[in-house]
């Protein structure tokens, strides 16, 4: 009797091994992916933040150190950063500036950005207040070369002067590279620290069981809005009822939804740069993929991973951000979730049989062909911004939305062929489902 009951009980456990290895790897998040959508509307700041104010990422080393470090290291630490204390942020060649810049490097207080291009902020009074200006040259990192910057060329070109020295950063960038901007107007911090994805930590700081927000405790809808708050391109708020047109906010337009704190419904302060399917803009493909940088909310939108609920943060870890162009992880990125022949896809056995390349070939690497480079950082940069729209887009489908083919995947790659050529590669691989043939019409304006 007892030996019989020891046997079943080992055919259990090994039915239950073998069922659990056999899971899907999305298993584990299926709590996530099913999470109830509380909806875009509820304000969802712990109630303990809303008379609190910011303090700084200093305040929070001693408690939560390996945020801390992973933050220090990663490059949310370092958009904005002050010359006089870390000269060596300067990454351009000042011997090399242009006679007719506008500006000095020793009137430079702080450098904006340093990984693609470094623009400069320099102290001047604009429309009677103490701001900021660009200077008229930045340094493009990739191309390693000074190039013409004119901020004011933007969607907002009717809001401000076309003179740098009359362009405030106030309204137009501050709001997403200093900490603290965005909701009280004051830059606490330079840089995107801690409270712009956490609130405002005063309360939280004397009382650590004073809540603090974390975007992850929401709904995977609600969690992608601390990302989107910066990572989406936008219109100034306003413009969706007062003010029809940017002249209307002369001086004033904003491009960053103004007044948002983490946990707040951010529809209420954003209004996302228009799109329509079929009908290229300034901003994006006539295919939703972006032309420029800083667009990942806006594609991520479109995508089937979002409207399922998988969130900015699944992909990358929100203090070391790590899963980027120079830090690559390779099919492991997608492969913690996707397997082969799994419930999600790919829906084939192989990997070979998914991509028709050589599983250790270039052709073979998820992102080559769900992430292709569509955009640019500057209208001279090569083209190296990834979509995030991630579903597979058809040679067919970048001509007939007018694309130029290099930012299709396949050509990419394959510069000799022409999109025809490969589509045809395609459809031999027997890649092409019934709904793919109906592609979009070429008469979209
Ligand atoms: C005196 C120590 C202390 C300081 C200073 C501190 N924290 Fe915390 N923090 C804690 C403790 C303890 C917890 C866990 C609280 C709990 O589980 O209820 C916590 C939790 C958190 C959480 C998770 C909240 C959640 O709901 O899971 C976040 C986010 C956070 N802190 C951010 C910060 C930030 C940002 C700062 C600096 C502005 C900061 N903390 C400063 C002690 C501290
Ligand atoms: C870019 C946005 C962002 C920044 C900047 C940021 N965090 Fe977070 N933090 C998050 C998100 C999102 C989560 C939730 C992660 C999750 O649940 O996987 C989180 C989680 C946490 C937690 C809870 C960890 C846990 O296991 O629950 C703590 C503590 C924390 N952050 C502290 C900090 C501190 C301190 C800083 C600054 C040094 C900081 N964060 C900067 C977005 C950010
Ligand atoms: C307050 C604005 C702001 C918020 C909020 C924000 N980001 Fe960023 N993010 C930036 C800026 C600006 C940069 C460019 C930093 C630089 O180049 O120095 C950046 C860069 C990045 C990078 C590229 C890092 C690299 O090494 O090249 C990733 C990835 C990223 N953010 C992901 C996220 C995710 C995920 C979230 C949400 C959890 C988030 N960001 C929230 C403004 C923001
Ligand atoms: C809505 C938020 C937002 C506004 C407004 C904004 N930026 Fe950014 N900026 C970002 C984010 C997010 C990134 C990083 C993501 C990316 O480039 O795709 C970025 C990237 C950059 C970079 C490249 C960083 C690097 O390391 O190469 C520079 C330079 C920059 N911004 C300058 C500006 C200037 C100047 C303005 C104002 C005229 C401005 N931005 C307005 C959010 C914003
Ligand atoms: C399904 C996974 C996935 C999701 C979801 C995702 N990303 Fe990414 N993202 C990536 C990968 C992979 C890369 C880098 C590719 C490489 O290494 O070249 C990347 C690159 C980036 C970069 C760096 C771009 C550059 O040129 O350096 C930024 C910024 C970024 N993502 C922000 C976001 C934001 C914000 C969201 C949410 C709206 C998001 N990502 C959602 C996978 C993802
Ligand atoms: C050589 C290009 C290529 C590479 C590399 C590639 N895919 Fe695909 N993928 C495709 C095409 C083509 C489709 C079909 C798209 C469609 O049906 O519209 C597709 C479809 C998918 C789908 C949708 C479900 C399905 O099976 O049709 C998923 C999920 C997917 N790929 C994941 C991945 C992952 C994960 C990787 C990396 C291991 C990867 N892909 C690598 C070309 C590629
Ligand atoms: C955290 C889990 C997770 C990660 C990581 C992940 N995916 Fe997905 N992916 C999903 C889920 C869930 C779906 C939705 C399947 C459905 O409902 O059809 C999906 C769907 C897709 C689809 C088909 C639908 C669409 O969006 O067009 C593609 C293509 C895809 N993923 C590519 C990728 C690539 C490429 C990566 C790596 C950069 C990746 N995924 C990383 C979970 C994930
Ligand atoms: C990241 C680069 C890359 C991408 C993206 C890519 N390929 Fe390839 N492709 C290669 C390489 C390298 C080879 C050489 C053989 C191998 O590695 O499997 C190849 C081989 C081929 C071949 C067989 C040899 C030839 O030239 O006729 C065909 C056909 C092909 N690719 C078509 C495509 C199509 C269609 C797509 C888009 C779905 C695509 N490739 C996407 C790199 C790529």
């Amino acid at each position: 009797m007892k030996r019989i009951f020891i046997i079943i009980i080992l055919l259990l456990t090994l039915v239950a091994t073998i069922i659990w290895f056999n899971l899907p790897k999305i298993t584990p998040y299926y709590v996530q992916l099913t999470k109830p959508r509380i909806g875009l509307n509820l304000d969802i700041q712990p109630q303990a933040q809303k008379e609190a104010h910011f303090v700084g990422s200093s305040k929070c080393v001693k408690c939560h150190e390996e945020q801390h470090t992973q933050w220090k290291n990663s490059m949310h630490s370092k958009m904005i950063q002050d010359i006089r204390k870390t000269p060596n942020s300067v990454v351009a060649d000042f011997s090399k500036l242009p006679k007719n810049a506008d500006f000095t490097l020793a009137q430079v207080v702080y450098t904006v950005g340093s990984k693609f291009k470094q623009r400069y902020m320099i102290p001047a009074n604009i429309n009677g207040k103490e701001d900021f200006r660009l200077g008229n040259y930045q340094w493009n990192v990739q191309t390693k070369k000074w190039q013409n910057f004119k901020p004011y060329t933007y969607w907002y070109h009717d809001a401000y002067p076309h003179d740098n020295k009359q362009f405030p950063t106030s309204n137009t960038c501050d709001g997403c590279h200093f900490t603290g901007f965005m909701a009280t107007g004051k830059r606490v911090e330079p840089a995107i620290s801690c409270e712009a994805c956490h609130g405002p930590a005063s309360n939280h700081i004397k009382n650590p069981k004073s809540k603090i927000f974390k975007a992850s405790l929401s709904d995977p809808i609600r969690t992608n809005e601390v990302c989107f708050q910066c990572h989406m391109r936008n219109r100034d708020k306003r413009m969706e009822t007062e003010y029809k047109k940017a002249k209307d906010l002369w001086m004033d337009a904003k491009d960053y939804p103004a007044g948002y704190v983490p946990g707040k419904p951010l529809i209420s302060y954003k209004l996302p740069a228009p799109f329509a399917l079929g009908a290229e803009t300034k901003e994006f493909w006539a295919n939703g993929a972006a032309k420029k940088n800083r667009t990942q909310g806006n594609e991520y939108i479109h995508d089937r991973m979002y409207q399922h609920g998988i969130t900015c943060i699944n992909c990358h870890n929100p203090h070391k951000l790590s899963n980027t162009v120079e830090k690559p992880e390779g099919n492991d990125a997608c492969m913690k979730c996707h397997s082969l022949g799994s419930i999600i896809g790919p829906h084939q056995d192989t990997l070979e049989q998914h991509t028709h390349h050589k599983a250790d070939s270039k052709g073979s690497l998820c992102i080559e062909c769900h992430m292709p480079k569509t955009a640019k950082h500057t209208g001279k940069s090569p083209l190296t911004v990834r979509s995030h729209l991630f579903s597979f887009t058809y040679p067919a489908q970048t001509k007939a939305y007018g694309m130029p083919p290099e930012t299709n995947a396949c050509y990419a790659c394959h510069k000799d062929k022409t999109l025809d050529t490969l589509q045809e590669n395609l459809k031999s691989w027997g890649r092409l489902e019934w709904e793919k043939l109906e592609l979009p019409q070429t008469s979209f304006k």
